[in-house]
């Protein structure tokens, strides 16, 4: 493992940097990868480089790199985006760039991972998620890590020539730490 932030069972998370450009540019620019993003713009190497200026030194921002244990691969991302510092809030996002390793859990130990940490170390009260209805194996994902569905915007976004639902799933502290009390 090189630089490890948060450890899980087969993935860690640690912090993303530059060299990380040329691998997150190929991902991001993959429709299929992007989809489900709601990204609809090519993404270049100038843009992305300035956003890590940006959130690497914003301590309020937690935006990691997802890498495999057992060869260090990077997969993805995930990050917190912090609400009003007074409402303990903070919205999730996640990304597995790397198509052919959808599927195998990763999604869901690294959304645990950074949940953890969101409660325990940066004593947030809530997390939450924006969705798409279609994106089954998001939302299969999110309710394995303890997630819960909350409601549904409807038409909120277009996508792939038509008004799209969204669902908005959330997960609070008390649930968080009633779920890790019940795996003892
Ligand atoms: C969403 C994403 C992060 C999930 O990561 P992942 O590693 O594939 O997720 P996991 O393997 O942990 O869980 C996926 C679950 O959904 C299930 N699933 C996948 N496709 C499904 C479908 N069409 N219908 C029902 N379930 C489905 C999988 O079988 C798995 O469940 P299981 O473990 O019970 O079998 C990843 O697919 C991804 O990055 N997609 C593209 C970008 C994206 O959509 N990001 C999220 C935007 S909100």
């Amino acid at each position: 493992m090189h630089n490890a932030f948060l450890i899980g069972e087969r993935i860690y998370l640690r912090p993303l940097s530059k060299e990380d450009v040329p691998q997150i540019l190929t991902y991001l620019n993959d429709g299929e990868v992007a989809r489900t993003l709601n990204w609809h713009r090519p993404l270049t190497k100038e843009a992305e480089e300035q956003w890590l200026d940006k959130v690497l030194v914003d301590e309020r921002q937690t935006v990691l790199a997802i890498a495999l244990k057992e060869n260090d691969r990077f997969l993805g991302g995930t990050g917190l985006r912090p609400g009003l510092e007074k409402d303990r809030r903070a919205e999730f996002g996640i990304y597995i760039g790397a198509k052919e390793e959808w599927n195998k859990g990763y999604g869901t130990e690294a959304t645990r991972l950074i949940v953890g940490y969101g409660f325990e170390t940066l004593n947030l009260n809530r997390i939450y998620l924006h969705v798409f209805a279609c994106n089954r194996g998001g939302i299969r994902a999110y309710e394995k890590a303890g997630f819960i569905k909350e409601g549904v915007l409807r038409q909120n976004a277009y996508f792939e020539g038509r008004y799209q639902d969204t669902l908005v799933m959330g997960l609070l502290r008390e649930e968080w730490l009633a779920q890790g009390a019940e795996k003892q």
